[in-house]
Order: C-alpha cells, then sequence, then structure tokens
C-alpha cells in the first residue's frame, strides 16, 4: 500500500491519481504496483466501467523515479514499470486521461493507451529516452510514429523535443486541450457518459480499434532492449548525472 497513489471509485468510474507531487510524481516502483493492482480489480469488477488517470499538483508526471531506475541497473532487479504498462495496453475497458503540467516518458507513451485524453493547452510532453541512453517503451516505437510521423516521433524520443497539450491534440494524441482547471472534471464528464453505454458494446469497439497482438509483441521486444539498456554504463551516466543535478557527459562511450 502507498498513499502516493490515491484510488476511489464512484457511480462506477475508478480514479487512479499519482499523488507525489513534490517529486512532480514521480513513479516509484509502489505507485506502479498501487496502479497495476487498481486495473486488475477495476477489470475484473463489472460495476467498474471506465478508468480515469489524474494527478494531484503541477505535473502529471515526471516519468519513471529514476533512483528506482539506477537501483534496477546497479542490482539487476526488475522495476514495477512492466506490470503497470502491461495492464494498460492490454486494459478492456476506457481509460480516460486528465494532463496537466508535465507528462515525461512513461508518462506521454501511457496517454497511447488511453481511449480519451483531455489535456492542458500548456502541457508539455516528452520522452527523452535517448538522453537517459534508454529506448522507448510501452509500444510507443510503434505508437508514437503511428500517430505523429517517424520524423517528429524520432525528434521527441532522439532528441527530448517537447510537444504541447495544444499540439497533442492537433496530432490526435488528445481529444481537446483546454485550461489546466478544466481537464478533471472533462474526463469525468466523459467517463460518466461511457458509463451509461452497453459496456460490452464499449469493450468491443475498444478491442476492435487496436492491434492488441501486435502492440503485445512490440512491448516486450522493447521490454527486453530496455532491460539491457538500463543496465548499460551510458545508462549509469545518465542516472549519475541526474543524482548529481549536472548533464550527462557520453563523450566517453
Ligand atoms: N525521478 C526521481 N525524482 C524526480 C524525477 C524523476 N523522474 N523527476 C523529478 N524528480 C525530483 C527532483 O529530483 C526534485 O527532487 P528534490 O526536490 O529532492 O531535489 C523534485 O522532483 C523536483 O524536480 P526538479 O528537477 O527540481 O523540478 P524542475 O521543474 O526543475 O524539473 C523535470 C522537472 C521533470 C523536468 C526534471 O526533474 C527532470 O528532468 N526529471 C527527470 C525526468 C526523467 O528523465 N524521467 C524519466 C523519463 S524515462
Amino acid at each position: 500500500m502507498t498513499d502516493l497513489v490515491k484510488i476511489s471509485v464512484d457511480s462506477g468510474v475508478m480514479e487512479i491519481v499519482w499523488n507525489r507531487p513534490d517529486k512532480k510524481n514521480a513513479l516509484s516502483n509502489a505507485m506502479y504496483r498501487a496502479a497495476t493492482e487498481a486495473l486488475a480489480r477495476a477489470k475484473d469488477d463489472a460495476a467498474i466501467r471506465v478508468v480515469i488517470l489524474a494527478s494531484e499538483g503541477d505535473s502529471f508526471t515526471s516519468g519513471n523515479d529514476l533512483a528506482d531506475f539506477a537501483a534496477a541497473a546497479a542490482t539487476g532487479a526488475p522495476t514495477s514499470a512492466g506490470g503497470f504498462i502491461e495492464a494498460i495496453a492490454q486494459f478492456p475497458k476506457p481509460l480516460v486521461a486528465a494532463v496537466s503540467g508535465l507528462a515525461v516518458g512513461v508518462g506521454t507513451t501511457m496517454l497511447l493507451h488511453c481511449d480519451l485524453v483531455f489535456i492542458a493547452r500548456d502541457a508539455k510532453l516528452t520522452t527523452p529516452f535517448v538522453n537517459l541512453a534508454l529506448v522507448p517503451e510501452a509500444a510507443s516505437s510503434l505508437l508514437l510514429p503511428a500517430h505523429i510521423g517517424h520524423r517528429r516521433a524520432f525528434a521527441m524520443f532522439a532528441l527530448g523535443e517537447p510537444l504541447t497539450g495544444e499540439q497533442a491534440a492537433e496530432l490526435g494524441i488528445a481529444n481537446a486541450a483546454m485550461a489546466a482547471s478544466e481537464v478533471l472534471s472533462a474526463a469525468r464528464e466523459a467517463a460518466r457518459k461511457l458509463t451509461q453505454r452497453a459496456p460490452g458494446a464499449v469493450m468491443a469497439a475498444k478491442k476492435l480499434m487496436r492491434d492488441g497482438e501486435k502492440i503485445m509483441t512490440q512491448l516486450r521486444t522493447e521490454g527486453a532492449i530496455f532491460g539491457e539498456r538500463l543496465k548499460s554504463a551510458e545508462a549509469m551516466e545518465a542516472f549519475t548525472a541526474f543524482q548529481q543535478k549536472r548533464a550527462p557527459d557520453f563523450s566517453k562511450f
């Protein structure tokens, strides 16, 4: 149990809320596990029709906790991110996201598995995997280029270039961009409407729209390479640089 993720259920809607604002909602192993368990519960409980992903504070999430990445690299123990990513990628019911502020790494790639996304105009989406000597995850190497094209996706992955919430909506990663103060109510209103639809039809439509097998194959291929990269000296330099609040130096590699 962790209080760094708030989970509540009301009128058929589960809300999973990142609640670690002092760390920009960096996702720790315990947070991933709590969210994964909540998704399993939501999947099995017929009374839960929709899940909303949202956040406290000024950031959606700054992505994986880099201290957990460094620990995984040092010990070889897997992080809990993989379980969460598989759970959202395979979640059969609608996932609705309310996004404001920073959405770094998995903060952006999890949106590619959401069915509705409401985003603040000034939100900042980044996927700086290569800056950390890592590779894209969560099937984003397949899904992001499919949404925004190879070149723009490569600039995000390899140069760390951001997208604003406004751009995300224009490019179809989000349904609508609005004031940050409005994203949660927009997500709740959409979720409320979804609870009134026939649940079997909603799930069947979602399943038809996604090539689940291809997504899982890509996700696992990425996961194997990501695990190798995590243990690399290049990645260790990136994590150490973050802890030491300096830019990484890859010149020796
Ligand atoms: N993992 C662990 N801690 C993180 C974190 C992360 N991903 N992101 C932010 N934090 C912590 C910072 O270390 C800092 O902690 P401190 O107050 O104890 O020093 C606190 O959250 C606030 O972050 P700070 O860097 O001071 O805020 P900022 O507004 O200047 O910058 C970010 C915010 C998100 C741009 C910056 O923190 C960052 O680049 N984080 C790493 C993002 C990342 O690479 N994620 C993984 C992607 S795969």
